[in-house]
Protein backbone atom coordinates (compact mmCIF):
# COMPACT_ATOMS: atom_id res chain seq x y z
CA UNK A 1 0.00 0.00 0.00
CA UNK A 2 1.07 3.42 0.67
CA UNK A 3 2.34 5.70 3.05
CA UNK A 4 -0.07 8.95 4.00
CA UNK A 5 1.65 12.61 2.86
CA UNK A 6 1.57 15.82 5.13
CA UNK A 7 3.27 18.72 2.07
CA UNK A 8 3.21 21.81 3.15
CA UNK A 9 3.55 24.60 0.28
CA UNK A 10 5.07 28.14 1.95
CA UNK A 11 4.71 29.58 -1.53
CA UNK A 12 5.95 33.18 -1.52
CA UNK A 13 6.33 33.94 2.22
CA UNK A 14 8.90 33.59 5.01
CA UNK A 15 12.71 35.69 4.77
CA UNK A 16 15.47 33.37 5.27
CA UNK A 17 15.40 33.97 9.26
CA UNK A 18 11.31 33.54 9.69
CA UNK A 19 11.85 30.31 7.37
CA UNK A 20 14.68 29.26 9.82
CA UNK A 21 12.35 29.87 12.67
CA UNK A 22 9.60 28.16 11.09
CA UNK A 23 11.59 24.85 10.28
CA UNK A 24 12.84 24.96 14.23
CA UNK A 25 9.26 24.86 15.31
CA UNK A 26 8.48 22.06 13.08
CA UNK A 27 11.33 20.09 14.00
CA UNK A 28 10.22 20.64 17.95
CA UNK A 29 6.76 19.78 17.61
CA UNK A 30 7.36 16.98 15.30
CA UNK A 31 10.46 15.81 18.12
CA UNK A 32 8.42 12.61 18.94
CA UNK A 33 8.57 11.28 15.17
CA UNK A 34 5.35 11.31 12.48
CA UNK A 35 5.28 7.29 12.21
CA UNK A 36 4.10 6.24 8.85
CA UNK A 37 3.53 9.58 7.86
CA UNK A 38 6.06 11.05 5.16
CA UNK A 39 6.15 14.95 6.03
CA UNK A 40 7.67 17.40 3.30
CA UNK A 41 8.40 21.27 3.59
CA UNK A 42 8.54 22.93 0.73
CA UNK A 43 10.31 26.38 1.51
CA UNK A 44 10.86 29.39 -1.13
CA UNK A 45 14.30 28.62 -2.83
CA UNK A 46 15.99 31.29 -0.86
CA UNK A 47 14.87 29.39 2.31
CA UNK A 48 15.89 25.79 1.17
CA UNK A 49 19.44 26.09 2.39
CA UNK A 50 18.41 27.52 5.93
CA UNK A 51 15.84 24.72 6.32
CA UNK A 52 18.20 22.09 5.33
CA UNK A 53 20.35 22.96 7.95
CA UNK A 54 17.50 22.92 10.76
CA UNK A 55 16.41 19.32 9.34
CA UNK A 56 20.48 17.99 9.77
CA UNK A 57 20.60 20.18 13.03
CA UNK A 58 17.37 19.03 14.49
CA UNK A 59 17.78 15.56 12.73
CA UNK A 60 13.86 17.08 12.33
CA UNK A 61 11.70 13.70 10.75
CA UNK A 62 10.46 16.19 7.70
CA UNK A 63 11.77 16.37 4.23
CA UNK A 64 12.83 19.21 2.20
CA UNK A 65 11.06 20.05 -1.23
CA UNK A 66 11.06 23.10 -3.64
CA UNK A 67 8.22 24.75 -5.29
CA UNK A 68 9.75 24.51 -8.81
CA UNK A 69 12.71 23.62 -10.94
CA UNK A 70 13.38 24.18 -14.79
CA UNK A 71 14.51 20.91 -17.01
CA UNK A 72 17.77 21.68 -17.86
CA UNK A 73 20.75 20.73 -16.37
CA UNK A 74 22.46 24.46 -16.08
CA UNK A 75 22.76 27.65 -18.83
CA UNK A 76 21.26 31.06 -19.66
CA UNK A 77 17.77 30.45 -17.78
CA UNK A 78 17.78 33.67 -15.43
CA UNK A 79 16.06 33.30 -12.06
CA UNK A 80 15.72 29.70 -12.52
CA UNK A 81 16.55 26.41 -11.05
CA UNK A 82 18.44 23.45 -12.31
CA UNK A 83 16.95 20.12 -11.08
CA UNK A 84 20.85 19.44 -9.70
CA UNK A 85 20.38 22.33 -7.57
CA UNK A 86 18.38 21.04 -5.52
CA UNK A 87 19.97 17.46 -5.09
CA UNK A 88 23.25 19.51 -4.33
CA UNK A 89 21.08 21.56 -1.58
CA UNK A 90 19.38 18.47 0.16
CA UNK A 91 15.92 18.52 -1.65
CA UNK A 92 14.41 15.38 -2.62
CA UNK A 93 11.13 16.29 -3.27
CA UNK A 94 9.63 19.45 -5.37
CA UNK A 95 6.50 20.88 -6.68
CA UNK A 96 5.21 20.82 -9.71
CA UNK A 97 1.88 22.39 -11.88
CA UNK A 98 0.75 24.22 -9.26
CA UNK A 99 -2.50 26.13 -10.47
CA UNK A 100 -0.58 29.50 -9.25
CA UNK A 101 2.46 28.91 -11.90
CA UNK A 102 -0.24 27.60 -14.65
CA UNK A 103 -2.28 30.68 -14.14
CA UNK A 104 0.50 33.83 -13.13
CA UNK A 105 2.96 32.43 -15.11
CA UNK A 106 1.39 30.52 -18.09
CA UNK A 107 3.03 27.10 -17.15
CA UNK A 108 1.65 24.24 -19.63
CA UNK A 109 0.94 20.27 -19.33
CA UNK A 110 4.05 20.31 -21.72
CA UNK A 111 6.18 22.18 -19.59
CA UNK A 112 4.90 20.13 -16.46
CA UNK A 113 5.68 17.11 -18.37
CA UNK A 114 9.40 18.34 -18.90
CA UNK A 115 9.98 19.10 -15.22
CA UNK A 116 8.45 15.72 -14.27
CA UNK A 117 11.17 13.61 -16.60
CA UNK A 118 14.06 16.33 -15.35
CA UNK A 119 13.19 15.61 -11.87
CA UNK A 120 13.09 12.05 -12.02
CA UNK A 121 16.31 11.47 -13.83
CA UNK A 122 18.18 13.05 -10.69
CA UNK A 123 15.76 11.26 -8.16
CA UNK A 124 13.98 14.28 -7.21
CA UNK A 125 9.77 13.51 -6.39
CA UNK A 126 7.49 15.23 -8.27
CA UNK A 127 4.06 16.42 -6.35
CA UNK A 128 2.20 17.24 -9.35
CA UNK A 129 -0.62 19.38 -8.92
CA UNK A 130 -4.00 19.55 -10.92
CA UNK A 131 -7.51 20.88 -10.20
CA UNK A 132 -10.19 22.76 -12.19
CA UNK A 133 -11.16 26.69 -12.38
CA UNK A 134 -14.59 27.14 -10.84
CA UNK A 135 -16.46 27.37 -13.78
CA UNK A 136 -15.45 24.05 -14.83
CA UNK A 137 -16.70 22.69 -11.94
CA UNK A 138 -20.18 24.28 -12.17
CA UNK A 139 -20.25 22.98 -15.47
CA UNK A 140 -19.86 19.46 -14.29
CA UNK A 141 -16.70 18.95 -16.49
CA UNK A 142 -14.25 18.69 -13.37
CA UNK A 143 -13.56 14.84 -13.58
CA UNK A 144 -12.78 15.37 -17.51
CA UNK A 145 -10.50 18.49 -16.76
CA UNK A 146 -7.89 16.77 -14.45
CA UNK A 147 -7.72 13.52 -16.12
CA UNK A 148 -6.63 15.35 -19.11
CA UNK A 149 -3.93 17.56 -17.02
CA UNK A 150 -2.81 13.86 -14.99
CA UNK A 151 -2.82 12.31 -18.94
CA UNK A 152 -0.59 14.99 -20.12
CA UNK A 153 1.69 15.74 -17.30
CA UNK A 154 2.52 11.99 -17.04
CA UNK A 155 3.04 11.09 -20.45
CA UNK A 156 5.87 9.15 -21.14
CA UNK A 157 6.80 9.02 -17.54
CA UNK A 158 8.45 5.29 -16.14
CA UNK A 159 7.50 5.16 -12.60
CA UNK A 160 8.91 1.65 -11.52
CA UNK A 161 8.44 2.99 -7.40
CA UNK A 162 5.15 4.34 -7.09
CA UNK A 163 6.50 6.06 -4.06
CA UNK A 164 8.86 8.27 -6.00
CA UNK A 165 5.74 9.80 -7.66
CA UNK A 166 3.48 12.00 -5.83
CA UNK A 167 0.01 13.89 -7.55
CA UNK A 168 -1.79 16.49 -5.57
CA UNK A 169 -5.46 17.40 -6.85
CA UNK A 170 -5.97 20.89 -6.31
CA UNK A 171 -9.39 22.95 -6.76
CA UNK A 172 -8.32 25.80 -7.77
CA UNK A 173 -11.86 27.71 -6.80
CA UNK A 174 -10.69 26.13 -3.15
CA UNK A 175 -7.25 27.70 -2.67
CA UNK A 176 -6.16 30.21 -0.25
CA UNK A 177 -10.54 30.87 -0.61
CA UNK A 178 -11.51 28.93 2.46
CA UNK A 179 -14.04 27.24 0.96
CA UNK A 180 -12.77 23.87 0.68
CA UNK A 181 -14.03 20.56 -1.46
CA UNK A 182 -15.91 18.47 0.50
CA UNK A 183 -14.17 15.22 1.38
CA UNK A 184 -16.58 13.32 -1.02
CA UNK A 185 -15.51 15.80 -4.19
CA UNK A 186 -11.79 15.06 -3.32
CA UNK A 187 -12.61 11.41 -2.75
CA UNK A 188 -14.77 11.80 -6.52
CA UNK A 189 -11.68 13.02 -8.33
CA UNK A 190 -9.02 11.68 -6.51
CA UNK A 191 -10.45 8.14 -7.13
CA UNK A 192 -10.93 9.34 -11.04
CA UNK A 193 -6.96 10.45 -11.03
CA UNK A 194 -5.85 6.57 -9.45
CA UNK A 195 -7.80 4.74 -12.12
CA UNK A 196 -5.91 7.33 -14.58
CA UNK A 197 -2.97 6.12 -13.13
CA UNK A 198 -3.94 2.52 -13.43
CA UNK A 199 -4.88 2.89 -17.07
CA UNK A 200 -1.48 4.23 -17.96
CA UNK A 201 0.96 2.47 -15.66
CA UNK A 202 -1.04 -0.42 -14.11
CA UNK A 203 -3.04 -0.74 -10.86
CA UNK A 204 0.12 -2.06 -8.62
CA UNK A 205 1.51 1.07 -9.62
CA UNK A 206 -1.52 3.58 -9.30
CA UNK A 207 -1.94 1.78 -5.41
CA UNK A 208 1.50 2.60 -4.36
CA UNK A 209 1.06 6.57 -5.82
CA UNK A 210 0.08 8.88 -3.04
CA UNK A 211 -2.46 11.07 -4.06
CA UNK A 212 -2.80 14.28 -2.16
CA UNK A 213 -5.46 16.99 -1.48
CA UNK A 214 -5.39 20.84 -1.49
CA UNK A 215 -7.50 23.89 -1.05
CA UNK A 216 -8.07 24.95 2.25
CA UNK A 217 -7.29 21.82 3.84
CA UNK A 218 -6.68 22.92 7.53
CA UNK A 219 -6.36 21.28 11.57
CA UNK A 220 -10.56 21.07 11.88
CA UNK A 221 -10.94 19.24 8.23
CA UNK A 222 -7.94 17.17 6.97
CA UNK A 223 -9.51 14.52 9.36
CA UNK A 224 -12.50 14.21 6.61
CA UNK A 225 -10.39 14.05 3.42
CA UNK A 226 -7.88 11.12 5.21
CA UNK A 227 -11.07 8.78 5.81
CA UNK A 228 -11.51 8.68 2.43
CA UNK A 229 -10.25 5.67 -0.12
CA UNK A 230 -8.66 7.72 -2.50
CA UNK A 231 -7.16 10.64 -0.44
CA UNK A 232 -3.48 9.83 0.81
CA UNK A 233 -3.13 13.39 2.58
CA UNK A 234 -2.48 16.85 2.19
CA UNK A 235 -0.80 20.01 0.39
CA UNK A 236 -1.07 22.58 3.03
CA UNK A 237 -0.59 26.15 2.11
CA UNK A 238 -1.58 28.52 4.72
CA UNK A 239 -1.52 26.15 7.40
CA UNK A 240 1.68 25.04 6.87
CA UNK A 241 2.89 28.22 7.52
CA UNK A 242 2.34 28.04 11.35
CA UNK A 243 4.20 25.08 13.04
CA UNK A 244 1.72 24.24 15.30
CA UNK A 245 -0.95 23.98 13.00
CA UNK A 246 1.05 22.14 10.14
CA UNK A 247 2.46 19.67 13.03
CA UNK A 248 -1.61 18.91 13.95
CA UNK A 249 -2.46 17.78 10.39
CA UNK A 250 0.28 15.53 10.74
CA UNK A 251 -0.93 14.49 13.76
CA UNK A 252 -3.96 13.87 12.59
CA UNK A 253 -2.85 11.80 9.78
CA UNK A 254 -0.72 9.30 11.96
O1 LIG B 1 -0.23 23.99 -2.65
C1 LIG B 1 -1.13 24.09 -1.57
C2 LIG B 1 -1.99 25.29 -1.71
O2 LIG B 1 -2.34 25.56 -3.04
C3 LIG B 1 -3.24 25.24 -0.84
O3 LIG B 1 -3.31 26.50 -0.24
O4 LIG B 1 -3.78 28.02 1.60
O5 LIG B 1 -5.65 26.78 0.45
O6 LIG B 1 -4.05 25.55 1.96
P1 LIG B 1 -4.25 26.73 1.02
Amino acid sequence: MRNRMIAGNWKMNETYTEGVVLAQGLAKELADGTGDVDVVVCPPAVDLKGVAEVIEQENAPFALGAQNVYWEESGAFTGETAPNMLTNIGATYCIIGHSERRGYFGETDEDINKKAKALMAHGIVPISCCGEPLEVREAGKHVEFVVDQIKKDTEGLEITDPSKFVVAYEPIWAIGTGKTATADDAQEVCGAIRKTLADIFGKETADGIRVLYGGSAKPNNVAGFLEKEDVDGALVGGASLKADSFAAMVKAAM
